[in-house]
């Protein structure tokens, strides 16, 4: 018998100025169901989950909860009506500890007093941790001392300490490793066991089969079809949501390795997570970096990029000696970074995209030093049509953009600086298929073009199917290294938990 659906969507649109970001979309959630929400970057699936949670008023059309029809004015109205979210970006306040934003404004109070119960809300936040497996959090300091995967456990938390029946995550998994995800998809089970309904936004595909009941896929706005997860194969599942058919996604064109671009000799870093990491890369070479999150992978990029300065060891641009120097000395000297944090590092957020396109390259765009705004715009346009990246404009702000165009904006300010050593951290978080392809293409692109690639990635597919050579990377020391077409994924995945031994 077919369920009563707990919510339901109807005729839902939402412009944007220049953009129709939903139009006319169709969706139902029914209690006990993982209902995944798919699509391309810019598709309107974050947009559709900020209608339904309150945070944006639809233009036209209805949402019925309950049967009833609802009209909510603010993320309030929606968490009173048990509706809450986990967002795709991270929304903690980065001075406050985990307890503090996972209760805050509404702190536990000491009885008969208007005291916070600090102890209250510190056992409180540890229980919760604890149910998702993440008791090692340590819940006394601020959160912005803690790494990504751990922020993103605590908005799972904060989310559930409202004891929602529709909870909203927005690509969840984008920021956890693989050994992280499991436990978190038992969450997510025991959940829906419980009757609440998920919409569960995500990139990818292996998650639907994994987690998801029921599938919504959504193009440019529209509604395109809800089926059942399981009643179409990977392929037509992605014709559906690119609109076209695709084929390889992996493309790497053979080129010829010349001379040293990067080399750095026994690093380590002051915290003890990068412990002596000897690496070289090549122009016109892609490296990849396999490891767990917490191996060292992002601290050792920051310490080449000179955001923090090595405790010892030696690295090397091109030759050239360039310990501890700042990142401006590095950028100057060809390097460039595709933070893992984007939204922290990469961009201005609150900029345009052509501001951000030439952020670091003002100077060689610009030699007089008299910023013309129209020859700036002109470059933006220039990347926005090569990256494909999906906007209206160049002059809006980048905070309005989906996350995986930001991602470009952010490639596209590197390429402005031509830099010609970059290292790409987690390049395709959060990024779609065929967003994902184009960037893969790129880099191929790239390193045709002699430019040296290095690239740290969690998804171990994708370091294996654009890497020249691997390096495997456990607790802050390289233990092993392995040509392209060498080593099996499972190999790989292994001796990244495991240690060297495996791959001898
Ligand atoms: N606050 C906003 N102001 C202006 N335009 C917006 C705003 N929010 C979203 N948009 C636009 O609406 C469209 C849909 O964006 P949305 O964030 O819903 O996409 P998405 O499917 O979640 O993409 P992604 O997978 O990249 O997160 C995009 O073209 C985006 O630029
Ligand atoms: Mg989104």
């Amino acid at each position: 018998m077919e369920q009563q659906p707990i919510l339901t969507v109807r005729d839902l649109s939402k412009s944007f100025p220049g953009v129709r970001a939903l139009d006319r979309v169709e969706f139902d959630l029914r209690a006990g169901e993982v209902h995944v929400l798919v699509g391309e970057n810019g598709a309107g699936k974050s947009t559709l989950a900020k209608c339904i949670l309150g945070m944006y008023q639809p233009d036209e059309g209805e949402i019925h909860l309950h049967g009833e029809k609802v009209c909510f004015s603010s993320p309030k109205d929606g968490i009173a009506h048990g509706i809450v979210a986990v967002y795709q970006e991270l929304t903690m306040v980065p001075y406050l500890n985990a307890a503090q934003n996972i209760f805050l404004n509404r702190e536990p109070l000491i009885r008969g007093t208007g005291l916070i119960n600090h102890r209250k809300m510190q056992r409180d936040a540890k229980a919760i941790l604890a149910s998702l497996s993440c008791a090692d959090i340590d819940t006394k300091i601020p959160v912005k001392l803690l790494d990504v995967a751990q922020q993103q456990m605590i908005e799972i938390a904060k989310a559930l300490s409202f004891k929602p029946r529709i909870i909203v995550l927005d690509e969840p998994t984008a920021s956890l490793s693989e050994r992280e995800i499991e436990p978190f998809f038992e969450q997510v089970r025991m959940l829906r066991e419980q009757g609440i309904g998920i919409i569960y936004v995500s990139h990818r595909m292996q998650e639907y089969h994994r987690i998801g009941d029921r599938i919504t896929v959504l193009r440019d706005g529209k509604f395109i079809r809800t089926l059942d997860v399981g009643e179409l194969g990977d392929e037509e599942l992605v014709n559906l949501m690119v609109g076209r058919d695709i084929s390889q996604v992996y493309v790497r064109t053979k080129n010829e390795h010349s001379g040293e671009a990067l080399r750095t000799e026994e690093l380590r870093d002051h915290k003890g997570r990068v412990n002596g990491c000897s690496i070289t890369l090549n122009r016109g070479e892609i490296v990849g970096i396999a490891g767990l999150v917490g191996a060292g992978r992002t601290e050792m990029a920051r310490l080449i990029f000179g955001i923090d300065k090595p405790a010892g060891g030696k690295i090397f641009l091109h030759g050239k000696e360039v310990t501890g120097k700042a990142p401006s000395y590095v950028v100057k000297n060809g390097l460039g970074l595709l933070p893992e944090d984007r939204k922290r590092y990469g961009l201005a957020l609150k900029s345009s995209i052509a501001w951000n396109t030439v952020a670091v390259s003002l100077k060689s765009v610009f030699p007089s030093g008299i910023v013309s705004e129209r020859k700036n715009r002109k470059i933006a346009e220039e990347y926005v049509r090569l990256l494909k990246t999906s906007t209206p404009d160049v002059v809006r702000p980048v905070s309005q953009l989906s996350g995986g165009n930001q991602q470009k904006v952010v490639i596209a300010k590197w390429l402005s600086a031509k830099s010609d050593v970059i290292i790409f951290d987690e390049p395709t978080r959060g990024i779609d298929v065929g967003a994902k392809m184009e960037i893969y293409a790129l880099m191929d692109r790239l390193a045709a073009e002699g430019k040296a690639i290095l690239m740290i990635s969690s998804e171990l597919q994708e370091v294996i199917g654009m890497s020249d050579r691997i390096y495997i990377m456990k607790d802050g020391t390289i233990t092993g290294e392995v040509m392209r077409n060498e080593c099996s994924l499972e190999e790989i995945g292994r001796a990244m938990v495991l240690g060297k031994e495996v791959l001898a």
